[in-house]
């Protein structure tokens, strides 16, 4: 039989804070895409580094060096991965940064697929997800609906291990397992493959 081709993921995490569970989900999916699931390759982008959208930082059709550093990490990838957690009900602000800066000029979202999943309080983030998907919409991104991974970071049983993020949930890890065989299979038939 022949094997999977390659597709190559950028993850991207909302939560700028060092032990965030965001970013703990996007260490796990790493982990899985390197150990269980073949033809994938998960990459984490960082956001932390992007200014403030401000067009006047756009000179002569050129960005900021960490922007066009950004902008040339997602505009290399076949699909995309968002972990979301959600700030006052929404997607938070420096997510929503970096997704505005991907979107000046050539809009390197546009026709892409993308799964989201994330980690929160009271609905484990699931409003932030749906004001992600809003805002995509009009990227042209298009997401998978199936599985859902909202985790309820608070809850028993433990999810993360609190002292650096790290997912500690088997449940949780398989449930994040198959949102990444979910992007694969839907990547790929977008791709004609
Ligand atoms: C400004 C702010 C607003 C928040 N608002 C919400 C919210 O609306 N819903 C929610 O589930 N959690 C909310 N939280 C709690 C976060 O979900 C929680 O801090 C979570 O751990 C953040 O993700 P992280 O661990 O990846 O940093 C809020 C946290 C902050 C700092």
């Amino acid at each position: 039989m022949a094997s999977k081709p390659i597709i190559k993921v950028a993850a991207l995490c909302g939560s700028l804070r060092k032990g965030s569970f965001n970013r703990g989900l996007i260490r796990s999916a790493i982990q899985l895409s390197e150990e269980s699931i073949t033809g994938m390759n998960v990459e984490f982008v960082d956001i932390a580094p992007l200014p403030f959208v401000n067009t006047d930082l756009e000179v002569d059709g050129k960005f900021p060096e960490s922007v066009e550093t950004f902008r040339d990490k997602i505009g290399g990838v076949d699909a995309f991965l968002f972990a979301s957690p959600e700030y006052n009900f929404s997607l938070t602000a420096p997510l929503k940064n970096a997704i505005d800066w991907g979107s000046r000029g050539t809009n390197l979202w546009a026709d892409k697929p993308a799964a989201i999943v994330s980690a929160g309080g009271m609905f484990g983030g699931a409003i932030s997800q749906c004001h992600l998907r809003q805002v995509g919409a009009i990227l042209d991104l298009h997401f998978i609906n199936k599985p859902p991974l909202f985790v309820q970071a608070f809850q028993q049983p433990p999810k993360f291990d609190y002292a650096n993020g790290d997912l500690i949930d088997p449940d949780t890890k398989e449930g994040l397992k198959q949102v990444l065989v979910s992007l694969q299979a839907f990547t790929l038939r977008l791709k004609g493959q």
